[in-house]
């Protein structure tokens, strides 16, 4: 064994034979024995060691057994060491009293007794062993419960600092929820959500239902293609529902409202992960009105060309023309020159027609200018209705006139009886016998309308898209120019024509702007 791990004993006695004695009885590889010669040395020794026993002298020169062991017992360091009193003194009791007074465990008279000196050392030594024990295990346990400490409270602190993280976290989540729902709810376009494994409707937004006629409760179970989304050029044309595809981006689509109407988008598709589910975010731009404006607005093109064109060729045909018909003039006049006088009749019968002609391509003109007046509109439609009545009467139909009072407008009459009459023109020949074509004026908000409704067959839907193309005309002795021309007309007036079709009829609904007249007035004021 180490002398580290060896107890410490220390023998107290003046006479170094009876320390021999003491070190002959103990000597054990278990214990170092420290010799002390007097109570002044053994205070020392007390002092350096961790003494486990002390075997005192009782009687020695300066400081006796009694005296060193009291000041043993009196510092705090030292007072738990037990002391055997060894002593040849008389066994009478106060001896003994005395001794266990300062603080000893036991008393020992010589000459003692070698096994029992032995043993009593022995049991002070399990005694101190058990202590160090003890006192070891009390230190494990602090330490232990300092680490716990430490422990719970870093736990606390790591708890502390997850939770912050997650509030913080939250309520980053909670702004982006919030974001991309204001962006889904306000977006101007059509938006909805669909499960991609399913793909049932999660969600639209308004604009999805203002312009789908659906509410979200109405379809929200629903997987089905009620929309009849279609790519317009037929390319995409699958039996999976269109918007559940991926990653389109502005197809050019059709889809068919809750009432039936056909419209036209564009279509764009992005997967995203919503709830932790698979889905497929589609956004669908309208673009019907863009399109009939562009389709106008061709219209309106295909019309200033011809209207050019137009212009160009009847300047041309026109000179020649009057100077034929007044040489014709003179021979009609001048006696010798006279030929058959109806031949003649005829030639300027056609030449008149011709130049009739001329004066409708005319029309067509964009920089024509136009000859307008505030005047009531109900004036020129009630001016026309002779005319129009006699043509009705022709094909037994009849005419029936609905107007309103309405405000008065700045028109070309001319051009506004041209167009009527085109437009009733074109009603009349729709209509077989009986039928009754109805002229009618009212005020709308700010607009002025006016509406020719037939009884006929209606357009059909290939036939409507050519609609105001000059020279389009389903009619053998056509010209396919008089709506060309209303439509010419309606754009001099900043008037736009709608038009309603159906089996049982066709509706011209010409829209003035009542607006243009005021402005238009002002500066004569
Ligand atoms: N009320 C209507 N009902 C049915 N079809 C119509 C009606 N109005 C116009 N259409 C169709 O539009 C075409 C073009 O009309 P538009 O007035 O421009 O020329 P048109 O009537 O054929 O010839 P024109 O006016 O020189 O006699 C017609 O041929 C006809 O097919
Ligand atoms: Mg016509």
């Amino acid at each position: 064994m180490s002398d580290n791990n060896k107890v410490n004993i220390l023998m107290v006695d003046d006479r170094p034979e009876n320390l021999m004695a003491l070190e002959a009885v103990l000597v054990s590889e278990n214990y170092h024995l420290i010799r002390a010669q007097s109570g002044e040395e053994a205070l020392r020794f007390v002092l350096q060691y961790d003494i486990a026993v002390i075997l005192m002298d009782v009687q020695m020169p300066g400081l006796n057994g009694f005296e060193t062991a009291q000041i043993i017992k009196q510092r705090k360091s030292s007072r738990h060491i037990p002391i055997l009193f060894i002593t040849a003194l008389s066994k009478a009791n106060e001896h003994v009293n005395k001794g266990y007074s300062k603080g000893a465990i036991d008393y020992i008279f010589k000459p003692f007794n070698p096994n029992i000196l032995k043993s009593k050392v022995e049991a002070f030594v399990q005694i101190y062993l058990k202590q160090k024990e003890i006192e070891i295990q009390r230190n494990l346990l602090k330490q232990q419960t300092i680490d716990l400490t430490t422990k719970s409270n870093n736990l606390e602190m790591i708890i502390h600092e997850k939770t912050k993280e997650l509030v913080r976290s939250n309520k980053e989540l909670q702004v982006s929820q919030e974001r991309f729902q204001k962006v889904f709810q306000f977006s101007p376009n059509l938006m909805a959500i669909r499960s991609l494994a399913t793909h049932h409707y999660i969600d639209v937004n308004r604009t999805w239902s203002e312009f789908t006629g659906y509410e979200l409760d109405d379809i929200i179970h629903r997987s089905d293609n009620f929309l009849n989304i279609k790519s317009s050029d037929g390319k995409l044309d699958g039996t999976i529902p269109f918007d559940i595809q991926d990653s389109l981006f502005n197809e050019r689509v059709s889809f068919e409202t809750k009432s039936g109407e056909v419209r036209e988008g564009l279509l764009s598709t992005e997967q995203a992960m919503i709830n932790d589910e698979p889905c497929i975010i589609s956004t669908i731009t309208d673009i019907t009105e863009r399109t009939q404006m562009e389709k106008e607005i061709s219209r309106l093109d295909r019309l200033n060309l011809v209207g050019e064109m137009a212009a160009g060729i009847a300047h041309e045909i026109r000179n020649p023309m009057t100077t034929v018909l007044g040489f014709l003039q003179l021979m009609k006049i001048q006696e010798e020159m006279r030929q058959p006088q109806e031949y003649i009749d005829l030639m300027i019968d056609e030449l008149n027609r011709a130049n009739g002609i001329i004066t409708e391509f005319l029309t067509f003109a964009k920089d024509k200018a136009a000859d307008k007046k505030i005047q009531s509109l109900n004036d020129v439609v009630m001016k026309l209705h002779p005319l129009l009545r006699a043509e009705a009467l022709m094909g037994n139909n009849s005419i029936e006139l609905k107007l309103e009072e309405c405000p008065p407008l700045f028109l070309d009459e001319k051009e506004i009886r041209q167009l009527i009459l085109n437009i009733g023109l074109n009603g009349l020949e729709a209509m077989t016998e009986g039928g009754v074509l109805t002229i009618q004026t009212y005020k709308e908000g700010q607009s002025v309308i006016l509406a020719i409704k037939d009884q006929g067959p209606g357009i059909k839907k290939e036939d409507l898209e050519n609609i105001g193309t000059p020279f389009f005309t389903t009619k053998e002795d056509g010209t396919g120019l008089g709506l060309a021309i209303c439509y010419s007309i309606a754009s001099r007036h900043s008037a736009c024509i709608d038009i309603k079709t159906s089996s049982k009829g066709t509706a011209f609904i010409i829209r003035f702007e009542q607006k243009e007249a005021e402005v238009e007035l002002e500066p004569s004021h």
